[in-house]
């Protein structure tokens, strides 16, 4: 799995357990761990369109080249339940 977060070059802007531009996926996690409402459908669909505004006044930019797929995947490990 981080293979494909390295080869989607998030990692040049998220560590696993630091954060860097963005935060770090265990932040991420720990956030929505406490969010019944956090699916990993919607966490895909933010990871493919970008954001702003949850972590901060840095903007995370679309990730076009992420599949649906894909981003499904990186949001269920994110989020502690994907392998
Ligand atoms: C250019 C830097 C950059 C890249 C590349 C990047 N991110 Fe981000 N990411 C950010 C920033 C900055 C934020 C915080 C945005 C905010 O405050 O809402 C963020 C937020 C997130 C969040 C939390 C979203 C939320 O709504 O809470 C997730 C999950 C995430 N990124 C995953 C990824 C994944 C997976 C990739 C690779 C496909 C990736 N990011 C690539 C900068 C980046």
């Amino acid at each position: 799995m981080l293979k494909l977060f390295k080869n989607k070059i998030c990692l040049g802007c998220h560590q696993v357990d630091a954060k860097r531009v963005g935060p770090s996926f265990n932040m991420v996690r720990e956030k929505y761990q406490q969010d019944s409402e956090m699916t990993a459908d919607i966490l895909a669909t933010r990871i493919r369109s970008g954001g702003s505004g949850v972590w901060g006044a840095l903007r995370m930019p679309p990730q076009p080249k992420v599949s649906q797929e894909e981003a499904f995947l990186m949001a269920q490990w994110i989020l502690g339940k994907g392998e």
